[in-house]
């Protein structure tokens, strides 16, 4: 039986050093919009993919940090890293569904969540996050947005079918408002954050169509690639800071 498309689609990010755009950098600029002083004991990462995020905030706290992705292999891929960099005592990693909150406890200081909320849709996922975070909790959370009011036909005929939910970064803080969060603080990720990221893309895609030749799958990822390099301006990823409400105790 020949692999399905979903299966090809972790197969082709299970070798790649990241499963989004960002960066360590990014990670720590992000860190370090935190109010001075947080309590940093528990603290979530959500959607960890094979974990890029989670070893810079293993790094940058002295956090227990629970890691989160419903993909077995790319948590392994973490663990072993963790184990290389010398941070897998404080690192516990879970195959969850990041929906179910649940099954994920309660009373987290910060929950992280790198490119992933959108796959649960970004407005559930921050509703749902609440209840994860103790009072006065943050939330670090980086989402796809125009950074433009006025996108090119191109970019919106793309993502009028790959990302129906885009939006305006502003109206991005104004879900995070409309949720119950206090925004800290947000930034844009850098170009060279997408970069790095598709410099990865490419190289696992030349792999896989060695592997399994040519597929629809990977020549939309292609698409996706080349219309960053026409229209990478008109958008890219906000990292929003946000606070939930309450007195820390
Ligand atoms: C775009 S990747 C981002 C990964 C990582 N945060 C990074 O920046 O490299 C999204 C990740 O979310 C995970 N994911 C998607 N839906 C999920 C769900 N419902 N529960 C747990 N993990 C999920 C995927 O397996 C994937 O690893």
């Amino acid at each position: 039986m020949s692999p399905d498309d979903s299966e090809l689609m972790f197969e082709l990010f299970e070798r790649t050093p990241r499963q989004g755009p960002g960066s360590v950098e990014s990670t720590r600029r992000a860190l370090a919009l935190l109010p001075r002083e947080m309590r940093l004991e528990r603290v979530l990462d959500l959607g960890c993919g094979s974990g890029a995020s989670t070893l810079v905030l293993a790094a940058g706290t002295k956090a227990q940090i629970t890691a989160v992705d419903r993909h077995a292999p790319f948590l392994a891929t973490l663990r072993a890293n963790a184990e290389r960099q010398g941070l897998a005592a404080r690192i516990t990693t879970l195959v969850a569904d990041m929906q179910d909150v649940a099954a994920l406890g309660a009373d987290f200081d910060l929950a992280w969540a790198e490119g992933s909320a959108y796959s649960i849709g970004f407005e559930n996922a921050l509703r749902r996050w609440r209840a994860l975070l103790r009072p006065a909790g943050c939330l670090v959370v980086s989402e796809l947005v125009w950074f433009t009011g006025r996108p090119s036909a191109r970019a919106r005929e793309r993502f009028a079918i790959d990302y129906p939910d885009m939006c305006h970064e502003t109206t991005r803080i104004e879900h995070a408002r409309e949720a119950g969060y206090t925004p800290l603080g947000s930034f844009r990720l850098p170009a060279s954050d997408w970069r790095t990221y598709y410099a990865g893309v490419r190289s696992a895609l030349r792999d896989a169509i060695a592997l399994h030749g040519e597929r629809e799958l990977y020549a939309a990822l292609q698409r996706e690639c080349e219309l960053y390099d026409a229209c990478g301006d008109e958008y890219g990823y906000v990292c929003l800071v946000l606070q939930s409400p309450g007195e820390a105790a």
